[in-house]
């Protein structure tokens, strides 16, 4: 880390200098920062960047969000320098499926049709044979012949609202979220009592307990809709609270309340993995051109082949 950081302006200008003479784009997801969401040429749900990885033009992406979605820019664009702020930046959900579990599985399931959510490791994603994002995970399941049993893997909680949504039968991975887990029922039937005029908004990661109160459940991208599009003028929301930086943007009259974890005392709504990103670290990762992620040529080819499947269906 040789050389002084720039601090202030001076910092976003040498970002933007850097940014041009790298030709680099800079990817960041609903959970960043809002310092971050505001230097970003693109910010979206994990479906829109991953579409915005492979349309995108530039030598250079600069993924600020977690490392399964920079990894999916690299399985999109194996030709392009794919870099991140923190390599640390991981995933609960990613780090509960790991590859070698998965394929035990497999081995006692051979019929089982496996769907992966995209929050997995690329090892993961060789062995599965559809991906899905909660924006499209509906769609996906509903792609699948009636006829073939079907493997969901890492979110448990995702999975167990898709049985209901789609009343399709799945065997479901036991994986879950840490910042989804945290949301706090109590701490939700409360603020419903106090607000009974605010709607609640809930991503699918949260337990089923607790998307039973929800109004609305969906991908980052569904909420930030629904916020702008219903009409209404307050929202509880349960998911993390990064996104309320766009809802407000997109409808600055309502008022958004984010529902907090278990201890209300700590920021555990907050993606701890999400939050390593910062300023600093992306004008050293465009300096630096690291950290990069790398991978074989061969995981490339097979973990590409479910996202291929996934992108196909629109
Ligand atoms: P979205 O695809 O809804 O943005 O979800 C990503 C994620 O990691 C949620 O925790
Ligand atoms: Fe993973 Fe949860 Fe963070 Fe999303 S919010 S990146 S699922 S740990």
């Amino acid at each position: 880390m040789a050389g002084q950081i720039p601090q202030g302006q001076a910092l976003l200008d040498e970002i933007e200098r850097l940014r041009e003479e790298r030709n680099a784009v800079i990817l960041g997801h609903y959970y960043q920062e809002p310092e971050i969401q505001d230097l970003a040429d693109f910010i979206g749900d994990s479906l829109q960047l991953a579409k915005a990885a492979k349309e995108t033009d530039a030598d250079v992406i600069l993924f600020c969000g977690v490392h399964f979605m920079a990894e999916t820019a690299k399985i999109l664009n194996p030709d392009k320098i794919v870099l991140v702020p923190d390599m640390k930046a991981g995933c609960s959900l990613a780090d509960s499926c790991p590859a070698e579990d998965l394929a035990a599985f497999k081995a006692e399931h051979p019929d089982h049709v496996v769907v992966s959510y995209i929050n997995c490791t690329a090892a993961t994603k060789t062995l599965t044979d559809i991906i899905c994002t909660s924006s499209n995970a509906k769609r996906v399941v509903e792609s699948i012949p009636a006829d073939k049993p079907i493997l969901f893997a890492p979110d448990k909680n995702l999975g167990a609202w898709l049985i209901k949504e789609t009343g399709r039968h799945m065997d479901l991975w036991q994986g879950s979220c840490i910042v989804h887990e945290t949301f706090s029922e109590q701490a939700l039937l409360e603020l419903k009592v106090r607000n009974p005029d605010a709607k609640v908004l809930a991503h699918p990661e949260c337990e089923p307990s607790l998307l039973a109160h929800a109004d609305h459940v969906g991908s980052t991208s569904q909420l930030l809709k629904f916020a702008k599009d219903s009409g209404f003028e307050k929202f509880i929301v349960a998911t993390e609270p990064g996104i309320i930086h766009q809802m407000e943007k997109a409808h600055p009259s309502a008022e958004y309340i984010p529902l907090p974890g278990q201890d209300e005392t700590c920021a555990c709504n907050e993606c701890p993995f999400m939050r390593l990103n910062t300023l600093e670290k992306i004008y050293l990762a465009l300096r630096d051109l690291q950290p990069r992620i790398e991978m074989d040529a061969e995981t490339i080819a097979a973990a590409k082949k479910p996202l291929d499947r996934m992108m196909a269906l629109g």
